[in-house]
């Protein structure tokens, strides 16, 4: 190591580099200490380390950098915290964002329970709180744990901070014995400005909006910091019960009232659809004077057996959904227009825009969807926004709705500069020359380069190693840009690799900057936990065009292993044959996607790719329900004709539960057709394949429903 200079003697570049020096080391030395349990340096040497970043600090104040050391306590909490897992997941809501759409969730609601449209429907509506979601688990009346949503399937765990919330009772008198309470934490509007104000003349850190306080005060290692922060809570939900609360949404609101929570006072039963409009407009109307921030009204199917049967999709349930308000609007000027290249080499223009805040918000960029937006055309060639195309230069109207992406409403022609020009599209990538193509039909223009263009190979790792796909702890879109530019990882294979090429020798990964001992070995056995994976994840983790997490799944569960699965692949590559057939016939895949899951594969290129990765993994065949004693558990079934018990969605997603896989058309690989009235071709079909067949009441006497 250099000698260090005494601080008097310091030029001021020198201080500079010093000052840099010392918050690398003291962060690397909390992060050993507090986070890895494991101290690298004497307390004796940190402190001296600390003084010395002082007396630097003290000599040339305005070097002082905005991560120093001296204003740091402990390490970054987000690894502080323990985790939970939740035994229900917690789910997030889906968005109407105009009355069609809120006339679409009750007609398919109808559609999916088999009620006609006049036959009443009851909701509830409620302000959306604009905070964040917690769930309190209580047993036998008493509150053992509080988790955050996290991922959904994993929260955080932040008992002891919840507990110093006043809105959160300790305990609970004639509570069923588990009873789990969600809702939103938040801070009101008052409290907030009195926090940032006491923030501000601290010289802390302050918010930009109410619910990234409440976040960030939930969020504290610290329990006492939490406590000192006014936090609120509002019941609307639940998980786990041992026994249910009431029948209605509605009963079991007002029953979590009697325990001693607080519910929102302006929830209310509506029965049907223009009932709920006339909640929203009222609500929205009491927007600005209620003290808080709400984001929409949420809307509830009432009857909880209902709730029960609609069930939930993948992250929402169908029984609920969030009407938003509308977006918050800014004027400001479009200062440049820049291409980013994604996983699937979409070229995606962004604007970059002189800074304005848009509901408390500051916002610097919007997209800009594609080349059509920009020209003031949507995809079927009308015009939008009266056909004004967009122009670097131009005065633009920006607008944000909650956490999405802000966009570009409006430009104000009158402000154009003389000089602006129509903007020119490239036609190559910006990142690796290749030519930019749009196929028929594709409002999206797409650089041909493939892996070759390192814009799309570095995009496909972040998306390799993101949370729904490996999530491998460690390993982020940081880590993944910096070892790509140095050429250590270049594809998903190379990351499993990693140890081997980079654990020992003259290359160690612990060597280099950034990482240390620790850190590195944590990475290594981080890739190893992984070197299991769920089909569907690895699937998923693929990046295959137009192949979501969903459908990743839903793949999964019907291929069973992945070895099938390829196999499958292989017979359908010429998009046609039985295995194509088989791969079209399942309910959920389209055609445009069997089409891209099959290139993928048959690609030599990307199936080596996909090949040499599948070499160090063990993937596990995807985890069918719970259908021990199921009749159907593994078995085939087509649904044809009308449905008189239940409606076919309905009857789909029962015989899934149970194990069964639902496909749209009669093949050999059929074992059962459900027919109902009016059943043609299928049922002739399965006749001459000799399958089984059944009536409705056939098939609810089988699966035990009758
Ligand atoms: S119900 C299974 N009700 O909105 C349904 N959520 O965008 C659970 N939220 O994650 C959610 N107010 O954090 C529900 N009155 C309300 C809500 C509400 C705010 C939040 C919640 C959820 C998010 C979804």
């Amino acid at each position: 190591m250099t000698r260090e200079i005494e601080v008097d003697q310091l030029t001021r570049d020198q201080a500079a580099q010093e000052l840099a020096r010392l918050a690398r080391l003291l962060m690397q030395a909390n992060t050993a200490y507090h986070q890895d349990d494991a101290p690298e340096i004497s307390d004796a040497e940190y402190d001296r380390l600390k003084a010395r970043n002082l007396a630097i600090e003290a000599r040339f104040p305005d070097l002082k950098r905005d991560d120093s050391p001296s204003e740091q306590v402990g390490a970054a909490p987000a690894e502080g915290f323990g985790k939970i897992t939740h035994t229900v997941r917690m789910m997030s809501l889906g968005n109407a964002f105009d009355a069609e759409d809120v006339a679409e969730f009750d007609r398919a609601i109808r559609k999916y329970l088999g009620l006609g449209t006049d036959a009443p429907l009851a909701y509830t509506a409620e302000p959306k709180i604009d905070g964040l979601s917690l769930s309190l688990r209580y047993e036998k009346g008493r509150l053992v744990s509080a988790a955050t949503r996290g991922d959904g399937a994993v929260g955080e765990n932040v008992t002891e901070n919840a507990r110093t919330i006043d809105d959160i009772p300790h305990s609970l008198t004639g509570a069923p014995d588990v009873l789990e309470v969600r809702g939103e934490v938040y801070m009101s509007h008052a409290d907030f400005e009195a926090l940032n104000a006491r923030q501000a003349e601290r010289g802390g850190k302050t918010f930009a909006n109410p619910r990234n306080a409440a976040a960030g005060s939930l969020r504290q290692l610290d329990p006492e910091i939490t406590r000192a922060r006014p936090l609120r809570f509002f019941a609307y939900s639940w998980g786990e019960l041992s026994e249910p609360l009431a029948d209605t949404q509605m009963g079991a609101i007002a029953r979590l009232s009697a325990l001693g929570f607080s519910t929102n006072p302006l929830t209310e039963r509506c029965d049907g659809l223009d009932d709920l409009l006339a909640h929203y407009a009222q609500i929205e109307q009491q927007r600005a004077t209620l003290g808080y921030d709400i984001d929409g009204v949420v809307y509830k199917v009432d009857d909880l057996s209902y709730q029960g049967r609609l069930g939930f999709r993948s992250t929402t349930p169908r029984w609920a959904i969030a009407h938003k308000f509308p977006a918050e609007l800014a004027w400001t000027r479009l200062e440049a227009i820049d291409i980013q290249v994604g996983r699937t080499g979409a070229l995606s223009p962004v604007a970059r825009l002189t800074p304005v805040t848009v509901g408390g918000v500051v916002v610097s960029n919007a997209t800009l969807h594609n080349e059509d937006y920009i020209a003031g055309r949507d995809a079927k060639g009308r015009e939008i926004r009266d056909g004004k195309d967009i122009r670097v230069g131009d005065w633009v109207q920006v607008y944000r709705a909650g956490d999405v992406i802000p966009k570009i409403a409006d430009v104000d022609l009158s402000k154009r500069p003389d000089d602006a020009q129509p903007y020119d599209f490239p036609t190559e990538c910006p990142e690796c020359g290749s030519d930019a193509i749009r196929e028929e039909g594709d409002a999206v223009r797409r650089c041909t380069g493939g892996l070759i263009c390192p814009a799309q190979a570095v995009e496909k790792l972040k998306h390799f190693v993101s949370r729904a796909a490996f999530d491998i702890e460690g390993l982020g879109a940081k880590q993944v840009e910096q070892f790509y530019r140095d050429g250590w990882i270049k594809e998903p294979a190379d990351i499993f690799t990693l140890e081997e090429r980079y654990g020992t020798g003259l290359q160690q990964l612990k060597n280099r900057e950034g990482w240390g001992e620790k850190s590195a070995t944590n990475l290594f056995r981080a890739i190893d936990d992984k070197r299991r994976i769920p089909f569907g994840r690895l699937l998923f983790a693929l990046g295959i065009r137009h192949v979501g997490e969903q459908a990743s799944n839903l793949l999964a569960r019907f291929y069973g292993s992945w070895d099938e699965f390829i196999k499958a692949m292989d017979g359908a590559k010429d998009c046609a044959g039985p295995e194509w057939e088989r791969l079209l016939g399942i309910d959920g895949v389209g055609e445009v996607m069997a089409r891209a899951l099959v290139t993928a594969f048959a690609q030599e290129h990307e199936r080596k790719s996909i090949d040499r990765l599948t070499a160090h993994l063990t993937v596990e065949e995807a985890t069918q329900p719970d259908t021990s004693g199921s009749p159907v558990a593994g078995k085939t079934v087509v649904f044809t004709g009308t449905l008189e018990k239940m409606t076919r969605a309905e009857a789909k997603a029962r015989a899934e539960a149970l194990g069964a896989k639902v496909s749209g058309s009669v093949s050999a690989k059929t074992d059962l057709l459900v027919a109902g009235p009016g059943a043609g071709s299928k049922a002739k079909k399965a006749a001459e394949l000799g399958v089984d067949t059944i009536d409705e009441d056939g098939w609810l006497a089988l699966i035990g429903d009758a």
